[in-house]
C-alpha cells in the first residue's frame, strides 16, 4: 500500500514538472478560452516584436489575453517598460504566469479577468495577439475607450473592418499591425 502511494506522488510530481516545463505551448496550447487559445507568442515572434516596436519605457501596456505573460517580462526586460499590466481567463495560463512573476521578480501584474471587462482608457499601448474575430469584438470597445494617441500593437492578425494600420511589418512568418486611434 505505501508503495502504491509513493509511486501515485511520484507519478503526480513528475506531471506537474511536466506541466510547468511543457504545458506553456503543449497541452496548454489546446484548452482554449472564449475562442481564443492558449499560445504563448513564440520566441521568434519576440524578436520579431522586439526588432520592430520600439516602446516608450513611459508607456503603461496592457496585454489583452497576456497568457502567461511572457510578452510582458520580455517589454519589462528589454525594453525598460514598468507599467505592464495584463488580462486572462485561462486559469492555467494565469497561474503559471503569477508563478513566473515570482521566480523571476517581474514586477508587470497579471488579473484573472475577462479583458472586456476592463476599461481601456488608462492605457497607451494595448498589445494583443488574439485571433480575427478576437479582434472584431474589440473595435467598438477601442474606438470607446481608448484615448487619442493610444496604439494598439496586434500581432499576425489585422482587426478587419476598422481603422487602416499607420504600421505593418511583415517577415517570414510574422505579421505586426499597428494602429492608433
Ligand atoms: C494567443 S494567446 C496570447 C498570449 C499572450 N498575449 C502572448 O502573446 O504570448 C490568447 C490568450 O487570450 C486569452 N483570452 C481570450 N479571450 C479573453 C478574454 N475575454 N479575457 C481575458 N483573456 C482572454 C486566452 O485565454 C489566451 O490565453
Amino acid at each position: 500500500m505505501l508503495y502504491l502511494l509513493i509511486f501515485m506522488l511520484i507519478v503526480l510530481v513528475l506531471l506537474l514538472l511536466f506541466l510547468l516545463v511543457y504545458g506553456g505551448s503543449t497541452i496548454a496550447g489546446v484548452i482554449r478560452a472564449r475562442g481564443v487559445p492558449y499560445v504563448p507568442l513564440a520566441r521568434g515572434k519576440l524578436a520579431f516584436l522586439n526588432e520592430n516596436v520600439k516602446f516608450n519605457p513611459a508607456d503603461s501596456l496592457v496585454d489583452l489575453g497576456c497568457g502567461n505573460g511572457r510578452v510582458l517580462r520580455f517589454l519589462e526586460k528589454y525594453q525598460g517598460l514598468t507599467k505592464l499590466e495584463g488580462y486572462e481567463v485561462n486559469w492555467w495560463a494565469f497561474f503559471l504566469g503569477r508563478l513566473l512573476n515570482r521566480i523571476y521578480k517581474a514586477k508587470n501584474r497579471i488579473y484573472f479577468k475577462n479583458f472586456h471587462q476592463v476599461d481601456l482608457g488608462k492605457y497607451d499601448v494595448v498589445y494583443c495577439y488574439l485571433l480575427e474575430s478576437g479582434l472584431k469584438r474589440l473595435r467598438e470597445k477601442f474606438d470607446r475607450e481608448l484615448r487619442p494617441g493610444a496604439r494598439i500593437v496586434s500581432f499576425d492578425f489585422p482587426i478587419r473592418g476598422w481603422h487602416e494600420p499607420v504600421q505593418t511589418y511583415e517577415g517570414n512568418k510574422n505579421k505586426i499591425f499597428i494602429y492608433q486611434i
